[in-house]
């Protein structure tokens, strides 16, 4: 059998980041279904399986300093980056492992009892016999009274994406190329289909459906979250999102968070912060972490003057070099244009919401 087990691993996967899978996020969960949570403000352990680039684990570890990670996945491409990440950031409580789900459920890695194990992506994307080692891993080294979170796509909640997922395979199918040019033509395809005014994703009901249920899930009345906060303090479970953070030690969030935005380029896939007092990330977009740079390299500066200059500079910096498209040009011409209104506001709304929630 190949080394892959069938997976697709001759692309990498995108990186992204999931706040379900935060410590906080998941204790929060329990309580709200009458489950106790795993204590947080002491050490805890996390594993993250298939965990691909790395971002998820590394902005959780760097969001919760005091508790100690670890993150799998077999593909060597993921692991190096994500240690490269990882290493950047100067994390010492994460540990990346290069190994297989069935070296995890044969107990050939050696790891403590585990207090929350983490899925996203993973489970229903395997091979029966690898859901069983999952199964075997989590049987083996969950704590009693752990928590896993198994994120997958299933029926009929994907139904609407089908028609998608078959354009795609049949498109690939029909024009041989490596895995990465298959996805781009298929891309341009989709791109040309919508163009042609196809009101498949405007009328696609399941699509439809998934936004309703996710805005009705949103409106949860004000009171029913003050009794949560009060419940979450009481039992000392948030201490994290209530007690502004003091207890926790905002520097390994600082140091993940200038690699990311150190690294930021145009398109990339790294858009978050870390923030120990959410321990979780915020959503980043390119301008917001070209700020922060400017902001931590020069703390001395917050004039949106010379903000705005250190910004644009960068963004020409992007549109000079080799290799940026037509579209991508376009895409940076109109953030320039935009560009003082949008670091105006980045500086009034955002920034304060980083330094209270200790991101900066
Ligand atoms: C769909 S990706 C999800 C990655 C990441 N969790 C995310 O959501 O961004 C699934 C990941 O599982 C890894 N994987 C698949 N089968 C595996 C196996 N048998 N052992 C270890 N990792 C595996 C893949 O290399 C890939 O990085």
């Amino acid at each position: 059998m190949d080394w892959n087990d069938g997976y697709v691993a001759d692309i990498a996967y995108p990186a992204a980041f999931f706040p379900e899978q935060s410590p906080t996020h998941l204790s929060i969960a329990c309580v709200l279904n009458g489950v106790e949570p795993v204590p947080l403000d002491r050490p805890f352990t996390y594993f993250e399986l298939g965990a691909g680039m790395g971002l998820t684990a590394s902005v959780l570890a760097a969001s919760h300093p005091h508790g100690r990670f670890y993150a799998n996945d077999f593909q060597p491409a993921h692991v190096a980056s994500a240690r490269a990440l990882a290493e950047a950031g100067e994390l010492d409580n994460l540990t990346l492992l290069e190994c297989s789900f069935a070296d995890l459920a044969a107990g050939k890695i050696d790891l403590p009892p585990l207090d929350f194990i983490t899925m996203y992506g993973v489970y229903s994307w395997v091979t029966p016999e690898n859901r069983r080692h999952v199964v075997d891993f989590i049987a083996r080294y969950l704590k009693p009274g752990g928590i896993v979170y198994v994120n997958y796509n299933a029926m009929p909640g994907w139904a609407g994406a089908l028609p998608l997922q078959r354009i795609v395979l049949e498109h690939a199918a029909r024009h041989p190329a490596g895995r990465e040019r298959q996805v781009a033509q298929a891309r341009d395809f989709v791109n040309a289909l919508i163009a042609t005014g196809i009101r498949y994703f405007d009328d696609n009901p399941a699509l439809r459906h998934r936004l309703d249920s996710l805005a009705a899930a949103l409106d949860v009345p004000l009171a029913q979250a003050a009794r949560l906060a009060a419940l979450l303090a009481s039992s000392g479970h948030a201490t994290l999102f209530l007690l502004d953070g003091a207890l926790t030690d905002a520097r390994p969030a600082r140091a993940l968070n200038r690699t990311i935005a150190r690294d930021a380029v145009h398109g990339d896939q790294y858009q978050v912060l870390a923030s120990p007092v959410l321990g979780g990330g915020l959503r980043a977009g390119l301008v917001q972490r070209l700020i922060y740079t400017v902001l931590t390299d020069r703390p001395d500066v917050s004039d949106s003057d010379t903000v705005l200059a250190a910004v644009r500079q960068k963004l020409e910096r992007y549109r000079d070099a080799a290799g940026c498209d037509s579209s991508q040009a376009a895409q940076l011409a109109a953030l320039t244009a935009g560009l003082p209104q949008t670091v105006e506001a980045i500086l009034r709304l955002r920034v304060p919401v980083w330094r209270a929630l200790q991101v900066l």
